[in-house]
């Protein structure tokens, strides 16, 4: 299953709990993009040089969990779970993530895993246009600004209206690099999760699975 979708539309929660019930596994794409951002700001490399960038990608050695209950992450041996999360890489991660050679090298780690597991469910931005435009279902996850920035305040302990600037700033950017852009796949089921809890949307989306594999 594909689930893209921008920043604090539901996407993590709602596709671990959705691998976990489908008893699959589950790939964060954007935690792939992350740590090797977060590999770039160790490096000291300038993020306005995409051929350092790149090669500090190249370099990187990834270990990528999968498990939906404790997908753990590690960039050279090192374990990056917290530091991914952190505002350093959360500021600096569009940049790295609009390099060309970056998402081809990621877009072709993401393939291999997928075809290594028959029952996954992954998370992104580009993952039905892009990375498996052969998914089951493909879901694009969406809710308001402010729904989506009172999320994701409540989870860092932010401030709304300074998440909510900076979420719009990384929207903006996600959407308009020219590489493989956020946007909805024309055969994507769009579903509006604002003011809907986390149950519903897990619910709406496995009847919506379910029929469609039956089919
Ligand atoms: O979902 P997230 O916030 O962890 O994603 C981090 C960044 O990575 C986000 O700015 C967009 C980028 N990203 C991407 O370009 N393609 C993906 N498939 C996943 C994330």
């Amino acid at each position: 299953m594909a689930v893209d979708g921008p920043s604090g539309s539901g996407k993590s929660t709602v596709s671990r709990r959705l691998a976990a019930a489908l008893d699959g596994v589950y790939l964060d794409t954007g935690a792939m993009y992350r740590a090797v951002t977060w590999a770039v700001l160790q490096a000291g490399a300038d993020l306005a040089d995409p051929d350092a960038i790149t090669k500090i990608a190249l370099e990187t050695e990834l270990s990528i969990g999968t498990d939906p209950s404790a997908p753990h992450f590690a960039a050279n041996g090192i374990n990056v779970d917290t530091p991914i999360r952190g505002a350093e890489v959360t500021g600096a991660v569009s940049a790295v993530a609009a390099v060309p050679a970056v998402r081809k090298q990621l877009v072709a780690l993401q393939q291999a895993i997928i075809a290594g597991h028959p029952r996954i469910v992954v998370e992104g931005r580009d993952i039905a246009s892009v990375v498996a435009p052969d998914a089951d279902l493909k879901v694009y996850l969406t809710a308001s600004a402010a729904a989506r920035a009172a999320r994701r305040s409540a989870e860092d302990a932010t401030d709304v209206a300074a998440t909510e600037a900076a979420l719009a700033r990384r929207d903006k950017l996600d959407s308009s690099r020219s590489v493989d852009p956020l946007r909805v796949a024309s055969d994507a089921v769009e579903v509006d999760t604002t003011g809907m809890g986390i149950d519903d949307v897990v619910a709406h989306l496995l009847s919506l699975l379910n029929s469609k594999v039956s089919r």
